[in-house]
């Protein structure tokens, strides 16, 4: 399995199957769950900052960020926070997941894109500490400057902290019931040319972070999502769909996903969160001006125009030509 890459743009994830091997306690309502293949050979390799999707026995698919060690080829670790008002996912991990249970992966898949820089500034609320653990990891072993502002409703909610303690110098905690939020505008106030921010949390923090650093240099913020961001967009019209592979033409009405559509006409094309954030439904376009609706693609990717998640996205004009 060594020879398989990690899922990137425009590929398909590969779909494994997987076994629990262990679930832990890490914080109120969090657990990690160690995921390691049925057959006992190597997993996939991953980047820090990937996800993978877990398909649950009950047919739910979920987006969880592996927060284990990219060297770690034997098993995949994820955290799951147990969610009020969860969609089944989330609950189900946490009331009936356990040791030796057979479950299904999609992926690792990267929507987050960890690159180079001179340095890094993280920002994490709750569970969106997980795919931030690997890049700590990453940065800390490359001899990259790195600092990372943790937030958390209490300190007994904030999971993985006994393995940031080796790190006094560069983590700073914020337990809301103590000290208050993350002080955005003492992090962000001013601009450090060279550094890259990564932020994971709760959308009104990722919303915060964007307005706080929106004078920060283009492409200094990268972030990922839980939920769909609210946005405002165009009202929708029909399009015309051309698929240049299976040489098909679709009409996608002004009510109806380009990905509805799409399976409705029994194209074959896969979709897993339908609201932009998981990478899934990822498609090349090869001609027309997409509108972007996703809350996956930088500024410099929409501008590219070369690929569009088609759950949510559409188009500018009357017509897209798409690699289907
Ligand atoms: S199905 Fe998740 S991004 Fe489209």
């Amino acid at each position: 399995m060594a020879s398989v890459a990690p899922a990137r743009p425009g590929t398909e994830a590969v779909e494994l199957s997987v076994v629990v091997r262990q679930l832990r306690w890490e914080a109120a309502g969090v657990v990690s769950v160690e995921l390691c293949a049925a057959d006992g050979r190597e997993l996939p390799p991953w980047r820090p900052g990937a996800h993978i999707e877990l398909v649950l026995p009950t047919g739910i698919a979920r987006q969880y960020s592996l927060c284990g060690s990219p060297e770690e080829r034997s098993c995949y670790r994820i955290g799951v926070l147990r969610e009020r008002g969860s969609r089944g996912g989330s609950e189900y991990v946490h009331a009936f997941l356990r040791p030796g249970q057979p479950v299904r992966v999609r992926g690792p898949r990267d929507n987050f894109g960890f690159g180079p820089a001179s340095a890094y500034l993280f920002i994490a609320g709750g569970i969106g500490i997980t795919p931030i653990l690997p890049m700590v990891r990453e940065a800390a072993d490359r001899g990259v400057p790195w600092q990372l502002a943790y937030g958390g409703r209490t300190a007994a909610s904030m999971a993985f902290l006994d393995g940031l303690r080796q790190y006094p110098e560069q983590v700073w905690l914020y337990p809301e019931d103590q000290v208050g939020r993350i002080p955005l505008h003492e992090w962000l106030d001013q601009p450090r040319p060279g550094t890259v921010i990564y932020a994971c949390g709760p959308e009104p923090l990722l919303s915060a972070v964007e307005a706080a650093a929106a004078h920060w240099e283009p492409g200094a913020v990268r972030m990922e999502r839980f939920r769909a961001w609210p946005k405002p967009a165009r009202p929708n019209t029909e399009i015309e769909v051309v698929c240049a592979r299976s040489n098909r033409t679709v009409t996608v009405p002004a009510d109806r996903s380009v990905l509805a559509a799409l399976q409705d006409e029994g194209v074959p094309v896969t979709g897993s969160c339908r609201e932009g954030v998981c990478g899934t439904c990822e498609t090349r376009v090869l001609d027309g001006d997409p509108e972007h609706r996703d809350d996956i693609l930088s500024e410099d990717d929409r501008r590219a125009g070369d690929r569009m998640f088609i759950c949510v996205s559409r188009a500018r004009g009357p017509r897209l030509v798409l690699d289907i």
